[in-house]
């Protein structure tokens, strides 16, 4: 498998925190080993690196996953005292890191920091033989932090500190390419403030923004903007919660994570029929709208390439704007807690995140919240 990332072309010229897109996304978790399997199993991403005790690393264990340009790092502790051990202990399963790709560490750190952001990790040099990765970090909403991390001058696999490591099962792609978004709930009222973080700090644009008109339902509603970088290849939604009758998903997703953090992650494929088809028949589950939702869809959204049965059998959710369509589909939460899951997203020309089908996609979450009792 390729395992080296090729670097996309032009960043906007005044732009003071150039982005190549996203690095990788850190997870922490209660058993990353554990954790792992599931990632390469029933996802499909390909074991390329690996840090712990046997690589000289004491404290923990650091998996590192890939899928087309798709990296996931998960990491466990050793100890209870440890970062990860009490993050854990908190927010159950979580994001911790949303790294983001950059020519310059250093210049990241200064720019960001200068303008306001609170640092947590000055930038350091990590070397071994195959050269050397510069690291610095700053917070964002909750306990996440947005790693820098600068590898022009390195060609292993992953970091320094990390060893090769191929995965032990056998791992079949299913097909994802790159991370479209990366969405974040925060508090109520507190989304206009880190929409001004990402403006101010970072030099991100307001894209788009839906209010509760756009987003409600019966119970539970939301607010969201979504910010972009120059180059537009990182795009970070944030939502919070709105007024409803009962309790917002958003809501619940902060009680049970005890802050805000990262909700979901959109994983872009070229073919979601053939991706979820595999996900689906290796566990991965969803959440489904009911078949009338297809009664009026067509209508909606008018022709598309795909097989239409195919789309309704495997309840991929579809919707239109100006420039074209999109497919898009949700997985259930991928821990116990009802906080973080996934989204598959097929763009054909359509550079919204599926507006219409928010109405059918909520009244479908709100069914699983009160099947937990939290409505
Ligand atoms: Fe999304």
């Amino acid at each position: 498998m390729e395992t080296t990332l090729e670097k996309p072309k032009a960043n906007v010229a005044e732009d003071f925190l150039p982005l190549n897109g996203t690095d990788h996304i850190e997870f922490y978790c209660g058993n990353a080993k554990q954790s792992a399997y599931y990632y390469q199993h029933a996802w499909g991403y390909e074991l390329v690196a690996y840090s712990g005790p046997e690589t000289g690393v004491r404290d923990r264990a650091s998996y590192v996953l890939q899928q087309g340009k798709i990296r996931m790092v998960l990491s466990s502790a050793m100890h209870p005292e440890h970062e990860i051990s009490k993050h854990v202990l908190l927010h159950g399963d979580g994001v911790k890191v949303l790294a983001l790709w950059v020519d310059d560490a250093r210049k990241s750190y200064d720019e960001t920091t200068k303008r306001g952001a609170q640092g947590v990790m000055e930038p350091t040099v990590y070397k071994d033989e195959d050269g050397e990765v510069v690291v610095s970090a700053i917070k964002t909403y909750g306990e996440t932090i947005h790693k820098f991390i600068e590898r022009r001058n390195y060609k292993g696999v992953f970091m320094p500190g990390y060893k090769v490591k191929k995965s032990g099962v056998e791992t079949k792609s299913v097909g994802i390419k790159h991370v479209d978004h990366c969405v974040g709930n925060v508090e109520l009222g507190k989304m206009n403030d880190w929409v001004k973080f990402y403006e101010d700090v970072m030099g991100f644009k307001l894209l788009l923004t839906f209010d509760d008109e756009d987003i409600s339902t019966e119970y539970s509603a939301l607010m969201s903007k979504v910010v972009s970088n120059g180059s537009g290849y990182v795009k970070f939604p944030i939502n919070e919660p709105a007024a409803g009758k009962k309790k917002s998903q958003i809501e619940e997703y902060i009680e049970f994570y005890h802050g805000p953090g990262c909700q979901h992650m959109a994983l872009a494929t070229d073919d979601i029929i053939a991706t979820v088809t595999e996900l689906r028949k290796r566990g991965v589950e969803f959440l489904n709208v009911p078949e009338v939702y297809y009664d009026e869809v067509w209508q909606r959204v008018g022709k598309i390439n795909e097989d239409v049965e195919k789309i309704k059998q495997l309840n991929i959710l579809v919707d239109r704007d100006d420039e074209g369509y999109l497919l898009q589909l949700f997985t259930k939460p991928v821990q116990d807690r009802p906080t973080v899951f996934f989204e598959i997203i097929q763009r054909c020309g359509a550079k919204s995140f599926g507006k219409g089908n928010f109405k059918a996609l909520f009244e479908a979450i709100e069914r699983e919240q009160d099947l937990r009792g939290n409505l």
